[in-house]
């Protein structure tokens, strides 16, 4: 090969790996319901997020992840589209959302909007056109059986609403009906299952690029995609999901090779080859992501066994071969808040953990200063029990803890009593609060290359049921061991390396002695090691 075709090689090679800005993120996520309201009407908007990108930037994150905000009926939050194109009025206009995005450029940040490709909302033009008994534009949009008397196999779905004669397959609540992308291998016995090449899902998928290149022109850096894994049907081991986002990744590569992509997935080894650049782990599924924080006894909270974990984790990040970030968030609209299982300086210590993997860390809003789950609301916008992990943000002692000037019984979502809890202005306050030790760890992260995305891992102790977890990370020369200890006793194990300089500790001491390493109870801390040197 001559030195231009080694250049390519090298060329190509960073481009699988995704824009560089990847390499030190670390992601904000906002529900912008919840987030700040601007204009008194109880819920959060693109103005308040501007007056708070401050705010983010000072905590140290540089890159942002807006729940839907597209205009919606909100059955489920935003996750029910029903139009593409235009942001949700109560959020402000299309307008309102480019200076979002310019604001967020102004301060050297990025933000990914969540794109919703599976389904759409029974308030959707193409549904409503879908819906005719005449064929027309729309009429393969979504997935429909041939006759009203059959339903999808192993799927909900929308019957006796038109003269369409068929049932209507839905992803997730039965207002959601499934846009149709084909099947991978379509039941022959079956003949309104469509190949992936059909004309219908081939336009569905045109029409959903179409909304990429709309929103990515007026200036989002890119998206978390929802249910991602989940577009094609009858997909047993995702080749035809991996098959269809390779050509969404041909499309960003030549129109918009510096978007990120991020996915609702779940399994790295084939989120990544469709071409993402992160996949979330999930807190459903095999990851036992749980077992950490949001169990009976989850590790965080000192009597658990993170063990399951790791092993899960090494499979994904060794079949993801490098090639692109497992992204573990602190927790996201969907499930539980984490301080509802991990309490006081627990947490500091499950953001030690959280702040030095590999892959993009994802901060969910509020819980960089403990936000509580909120108990027994009514559910809000087909929340359900994830309501309570959606009240409006707590950023001071002001009426309605600073998020809105409505009055209290307007608010989206009740807030926890003040009385009970702390807010962002009080942790700002105050050095030795959760939001100060995050502050901490995200800067030792972002001065040291081998704790960021991409420096290696290598876990030194992480035994079933016992105490600490460490681990190594790192890049090039540069060598740290991380060591956790959540557990309300000393702990040891035994580790073949010397520990140098502390660059972090939280809580007690950590010791080395006759080649064991002792970590008081509730203690963290990030040691420089020797190279290799076996004592
Ligand atoms: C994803 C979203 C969730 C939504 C569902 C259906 O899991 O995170 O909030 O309800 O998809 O779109
Ligand atoms: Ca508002």
């Amino acid at each position: 090969m001559g030195s231009a075709g080694k250049k390519e090689g090298k060329k190509q090679k960073q481009e699988k790996l995704g824009p560089a800005w990847l390499d030190n993120a670390i992601f904000y996520e906002i529900y912008p319901q919840s987030f700040r309201d601007s204009n008194g009407d109880g819920i959060g908007d693109f103005h308040g997020i501007m007056e708070k990108l401050d705010y983010i930037k000072e905590l140290g994150c540089n890159a942002i992840w807006m729940n839907p905000c597209f205009e919606s009926p909100f059955g489920d939050a935003g996750y029910d589209v029903s139009n593409y194109y235009k942001a949700a009025p109560r959020y402000g206009t299309n307008e309102d959302l480019k200076r979002l995005f310019d604001e967020v450029h102004k301060r050297e940040m990025h933000i990914l909007l969540d794109l919703v490709p599976g389904h759409t909302s029974v308030n959707h033009e193409w549904f409503r056109q879908s819906l005719r008994p005449e064929q027309n534009e729309y009429t393969d949009r979504y997935i429909w059986t041939d006759s009203i008397w059959k339903e999808p196999a192993g799927y909900g779905s929308l019957r006796g609403i038109s003269d369409r004669n068929g049932s209507c397959m839905v992803n997730f609540f039965s207002h959601q009906p499934a846009l149709n992308y084909g099947f991978y291998k379509p039941d022959p016995e079956e003949p309104w299952q469509q190949a992936m090449d059909a004309p219908g899902p081939r336009s569905t998928l045109l029409e959903m690029m179409n909304v990429m290149r709309f929103w990515l022109g007026l200036g989002c850096d890119g998206f978390r995609v929802d249910m991602a894994g989940q577009l094609v049907k009858g997909d047993v081991d995702g080749k035809g999901n991996i098959a269809l986002w390779q050509e969404v990744r041909e499309f960003l590569d030549r129109e918009f090779p510096e978007a990120a992509m991020v996915s609702e997935w779940g399994e790295p080894d084939k989120s990544l080859q469709g071409g993402f650049h992160m996949d979330f782990l999930l807190h459903f599924g095999p990851s036992h992501y749980n077992d950490l924080f949001r169990c009976e006894k989850p590790f965080f909270a000192g009597e658990g066994d993170v063990s399951k974990f790791v092993e899960k984790y090494l499979d994904s990040y060794q079949k993801a071969g490098g090639k692109g970030l497992i992204c573990i968030p602190s927790g996201n609209h969907d499930m539980a808040r984490l301080a509802k299982y991990v309490k006081g300086d627990r947490l500091k210590l499950a953001f030690a953990f959280l702040l030095t993997m590999p892959g993009a860390p994802f901060i969910y809003y509020g819980d960089e200063i403990g936000m509580p789950y909120v108990e027994k609301l009514f559910s809000v916008e087909g929340g359900y029990d994830r309501t309570g992990a959606r009240s409006p943000m707590l950023w001071d002692r002001t009426p309605n803890a600073g998020f809105s000037s409505a009055p209290k019984e307007e608010l989206y979502i009740p807030q926890p009593e003040l009385a009970d809890v702390s807010t962002a202005a009080d942790q700002m306050e105050d050095r030795d609060s959760l939001r100060s030790e995050i502050q901490r760890l995200i800067s030792i992260r972002q001065a040291h290359k081998a704790l960021q995305s991409r420096g290696e891992i290598e876990f030194v102790h992480a035994r079933e049921g016992v105490y600490p977890l460490a681990y190594l990370r790192f890049s090039g020369e540069e060598r740290y061991l991380v060591v956790i200890n959540p557990s309300d006793r000393e702990e040891a194990f035994t580790g073949k390396f010397l520990l140098g300089d502390a660059v972090y500790t939280f809580g007690g001491r950590v010791k080395q002695q006759r080649g064991k390493v002792h970590v008081d109870p509730c203690t963290a801390g990030i040691y420089e090691i020797q190279p290799w040197v076996v004592v």
